[in-house]
């Protein structure tokens, strides 16, 4: 720990708050060091005398010198002005692993880019860069960068642990909202398969945000039903969700009641699997359908999946567009929210 003689001012802790303010506002409080209590006084370090606080004391005291903590990695960067206009504002963080994507001009600055990241969250362990996910398991190449050689972490939102292998399985941190809001539309009682669960955040979400009877939660990628069986035994929702190792084309044999909800995060080919989804649905069900969509053919994707309910005897009642984030120049990844209806004719 550092120290600094400093100039301080000796106020009587009954006038500590209104002194204080009163140094802040005529930037007299300096903020290098941190401010000191001994018994019924606050030393507040100064850079000047102040002028109208003649009742106070002023002598010369040992301050603790802050470690000021950068605001943004590329204060930590010295690169020729055109490369730092590259630098990129947003990146992820899952756990304690950050995933950014870099432009080819910075590559050869990845290292150092890697431990300026580093140095700016205190809880980071592992900067890598990454590629746009890819592949039917939704899976991305991975180059680890800087700090500690592990792609498995527990990342943490509204109180809920999920481990992930950022290499071997799919996670997004920014559907955190989108899955809480799913949560919050779930009645008690509800029977809910998760097509494409992952490693399960969709399904635990729910299972301990709202009251159903029964998840369901599905996924082909054998890395993620590991970890989401892990998930949901340390998140206490054993009693609620089931994981199932399997294809979701089979499940209609797979899943042994009707759906009130299912959830679709298959960006991409969700639409190749809306049929099976419905073959699985109760009367009235309620899908969250997810894709990654330029605007102009959202329309068309609407109509595609209203022709596909049909041929299963249901009327999409409701269809509801929520834009959840940009993904690429005019490409937005989307949510669907469907209300199914199956015709009265239809037994
Ligand atoms: C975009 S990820 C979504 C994961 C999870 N729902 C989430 O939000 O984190 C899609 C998931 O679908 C799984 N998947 C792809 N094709 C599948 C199929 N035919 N049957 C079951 N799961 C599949 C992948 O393994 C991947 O985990």
């Amino acid at each position: 720990m550092t120290k600094k003689k400093i100039k301080a001012l000796c106020v009587p802790l009954a006038h500590a708050e209104p002194v204080r303010r009163y140094l802040k506002e005529r930037k007299l409080l300096r903020e290098d060091v941190t401010v000191l209590k001994e018994g019924t006084c606050i030393f507040f370090p100064i850079n000047r005398t102040p002028e109208d606080l003649p009742n106070y004391t002023i002598i010369t005291k040992s301050f603790e010198v802050r470690t000021i903590k950068p605001h943004c990695y590329k204060d930590l960067l010295t690169l020729p002005k055109n490369l730092r206009e590259e630098l990129p504002t947003s990146y992820d963080v899952v756990g304690s692993i950050v995933l950014i994507k870099l432009p080819q001009s910075l590559f050869r600055y990845r290292k150092k880019i890697g431990n300026a990241l580093l140095e700016t969250h205190k809880n980071v362990r592992t900067v890598c860069l990454i590629d746009p996910v890819s592949g039917e398991l939704r899976t991305r190449n991975i180059t680890i960068v800087a700090g500690e050689n592990q792609t498995l972490t527990t990342h943490t939102e509204y109180g809920l642990t999920f481990h992930v292998d950022i290499a071997t399985t799919y996670f997004s941190a920014r559907l955190a909202s989108e899955r809480k809001r799913v949560a919050t539309q779930v009645k008690p009682g509800e029977i809910i398969v998760d097509l494409f669960a992952g490693v399960a955040p969709f399904s635990i979400m729910i299972a301990r945000y709202a009251q159903p009877k029964i998840i369901f939660a599905i996924d082909k990628n054998t890395e993620a039903i590991t970890l989401a069986k892990y998930n949901v035994k340390q998140n206490h929702v054993l009693q609620t969700i089931e994981v199932i190792h399997a294809d979701a084309k089979d499940a209609e044999k797979i899943i042994p009641t009707k759906a009130d909800r299912i959830i679709m995060n298959l960006p991409f080919s969700a639409y190749k699997f809306f049929s099976v989804a419905l073959s699985i649905a109760a009367p009235i069900c309620k899908v969250h359908y997810y894709d990654i969509i330029r605007e102009e053919d959202i329309e068309g994707r609407i109509t595609a999946l209203k022709k596909i309910a049909k041929t299963k005897g249901y009327t999409l009642t409701e269809v509801q567009v929520h834009k959840i984030k940009s993904y690429a120049p005019r490409e937005f990844y989307i949510g669907l929210d469907i209300t199914a209806t199956k015709h009265a004719d239809v037994a």
